[in-house]
C-alpha cells in the first residue's frame, strides 16, 4: 500500500545508511511462510504479548500498525503521547480504495521467529466508522508491517523501520530480505539473507535510486517506444501493476486488449483492460541493464473474472503522481526478490519449480 504522507517519490531523499553490525549476536537466515488472500500477502508477527498476527507485508510503506483491540502489552510495553492520523491508497485488489486511519502509538517488542525488535514503535489503530464503502478504518487481516526505510525519518511515528531496526541491531547476518511468492497463493519472507534454495538462475539487478524500493526498469524495448527505462516502485502491499494512462492505453493498444475509463475512489479515471481470459498476454518488465524479461504469470496476469471468458488485467492506467510504474505484487509471482538494504539493490530471479 502507499501511505500517502510517506510517498514524496522525490529523487535522492535518503542515501544508504552504512551502519557497523555486531556480528557475534548475529542470527541465521530465516523463512517464514506468507498467504495470499483478496490481494495482498500475509504473515505472523508478534507484536508485544499478541502472537500470531497476520500482518500484510508491505514494501510501500515504512511502519507497523496493529487493528483495534488486537495488541495486547508486554511488560516493555510504553506508550508514547501520539496520535497518528495517516491515509493509504491502493487498498483495493484493483489499485483503487483508500483509507483513513487514526492510531496511537506504543513501543513494545515485535518478533518473528528467531529475531525480536525492542522498543518498536507499533501503531494501534483505533476503531472509527468507515465513510463509505471503499474507504476502509483498517487494514485487511490483522495489521501491516512496512518494509521501506532506513531511519526514524521515514516513519510517520519518528521510530526506526522494523528490519532497520533489526540490522541496525546486528540481529541479522545480511541487511536484506526477500519474497518468493508462487501463483498458488502461498509464499514466503526471508529475513537476513538470500534464501537461495527457493532460486533458479542468476538475479538480474538493479540499483536503488533515490529511495527504496525504486529501480530502473520496464517494458521491453520491442513491445512499445513508450513505457522502457521508467522508474518502477515495487510494493508488495499493492495488488496490481499501475502505468500511467497514456502508457497503458498504447499497450493495450499493442496487445489487442479492450479497455475502458472508469471512475472510481482512490482512482478517478482509471483505465481498465479486458482480454479473454483464457489467452492472458505474455508481457513482462526488465530491470536495470538485464535483457531478461520477467514475464506476469498467466494466473497473475488476472485481476477479475467477468464471465463469459471476459477478465479484467493487473495492470491498470492511472494517475501515479510521478510517472514511471508501480509495480505491484501480481508481477512478484512466480519471482524471489530480493530488496538489498546493504548493496543498496534489488534482484530478481524466477522462483525454482
Ligand atoms: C565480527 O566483527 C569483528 C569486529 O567488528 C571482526 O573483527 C570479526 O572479524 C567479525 N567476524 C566475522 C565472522 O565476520
Ligand atoms: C499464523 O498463525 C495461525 C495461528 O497460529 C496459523 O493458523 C496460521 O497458519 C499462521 N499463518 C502463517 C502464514 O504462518
Ligand atoms: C500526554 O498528553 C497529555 C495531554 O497533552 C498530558 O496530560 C499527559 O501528561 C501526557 N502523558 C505523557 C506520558 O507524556
Ligand atoms: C455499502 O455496502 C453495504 C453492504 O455490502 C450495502 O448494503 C450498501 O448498499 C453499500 N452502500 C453503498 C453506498 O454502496
Ligand atoms: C524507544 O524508542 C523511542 C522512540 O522510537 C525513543 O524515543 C526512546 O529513546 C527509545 N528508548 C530506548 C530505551 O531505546
Ligand atoms: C506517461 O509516460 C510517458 C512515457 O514515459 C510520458 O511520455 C508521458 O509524459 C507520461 N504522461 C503523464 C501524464 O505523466
Ligand atoms: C547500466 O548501463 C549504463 C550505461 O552503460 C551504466 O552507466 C550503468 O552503470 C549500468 N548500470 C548497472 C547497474 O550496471
Ligand atoms: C468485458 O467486461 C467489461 C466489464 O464488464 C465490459 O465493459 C466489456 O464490454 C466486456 N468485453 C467483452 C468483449 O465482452
Amino acid at each position: 500500500m502507499r501511505a500517502l504522507l510517506l510517498f514524496p517519490f522525490a529523487l535522492g531523499l535518503g542515501c544508504a545508511a552504512t551502519r557497523t553490525k555486531d556480528n557475534g549476536s548475529s542470527k541465521p537466515l530465516l523463512t517464514i511462510p506468507l498467504v495470499f488472500g483478496e490481494g495482498f500477502w500475509f504473515g505472523n508477527f508478534t507484536a508485544g504479548d499478541a502472537i500470531d498476527l497476520s500482518l500484510l507485508i508491505d514494501t510501500g510503506s515504512s511502519d507497523i500498525y496493529v487493528n483495534p483491540d488486537l495488541y495486547k502489552p508486554s511488560s516493555e510495553s510504553h506508550t508514547v503521547n501520539q496520535t497518528v492520523s495517516m491515509s493509504f491508497i491502493t487498498t483495493k485488489p484493483d489499485g483503487c480504495g483508500e483509507m483513513i486511519l487514526k492510531s496511537h502509538v506504543v513501543t513494545d517488542k515485535l518478533i518473528v521467529g528467531p529475531y525480536t525488535a525492542t522498543n518498536q514503535s507499533i501503531g494501534t489503530v483505533m476503531d472509527i466508522p468507515q465513510p463509505n464503502n471503499d474507504t476502509i478504518t483498517k487494514f485487511p487481516g490483522q495489521g501491516i508491517i512496512g518494509l521501506l526505510g532506513e531511519s526514524a525519518d521515514d516513519s510517520s511515528f519518528g521510530g526506526t523501520p522494523f528490519f532497520q531496526h533489526l540490522c541496525d541491531e546486528g540481529q541479522v547476518d545480511e541487511c536484506r530480505f526477500g519474497l518468493g511468492l508462487e501463483t498458488s497463493g502461498t509464499g514466503s519472507l526471508s529475513l537476513g539473507g538470500v534464501d537461495r534454495s527457493l532460486l533458479s538462475g542468476d538475479m538480474a539487478t538493479a540499483p536503488i535510486y533515490g529511495q527504496q524500493w525504486i529501480i530502473q526498469g520496464g517494458l521491453p524495448l520491442d513491445i512499445l517506444d513508450v513505457g522502457v527505462q521508467q522508474s518502477m516502485f515495487l510494493d508488495s502491499g499493492t495488488s496490481n501493476i499501475i502505468g500511467n494512462r497514456t502508457m497503458v492505453k498504447a499497450l493495450f493498444d499493442k496487445l489487442g486488449i479492450q479497455s475502458f475509463t472508469r471512475d472510481a475512489i482512490g482512482c478517478d479515471g482509471t483505465l481498465f483492460g479486458y482480454y479473454p481470459c483464457d489467452s492472458p498476454p505474455h508481457i513482462g518488465f526488465q530491470i536495470g541493464n538485464s535483457s531478461q524479461t520477467f514475464f506476469i504469470e498467466p494466473e497473475a496476469f488476472k485481476m477479475e473474472d467477468n464471465g463469459n471468458n471476459n477478465c479484467t488485467a493487473t495492470i491498470t492506467g492511472g494517475n501515479i503522481g510521478a510517472g514511471g510504474w508501480l509495480v505491484g505484487q501480481s508481477w512478484f509471482q512466480g519471482k524471489y526478490i530480493d530488496f538489498d538494504v546493504t548493496g543498496s539493490q534489488v534482484g530478481v530471479t524466477n522462483l525454482h519449480i
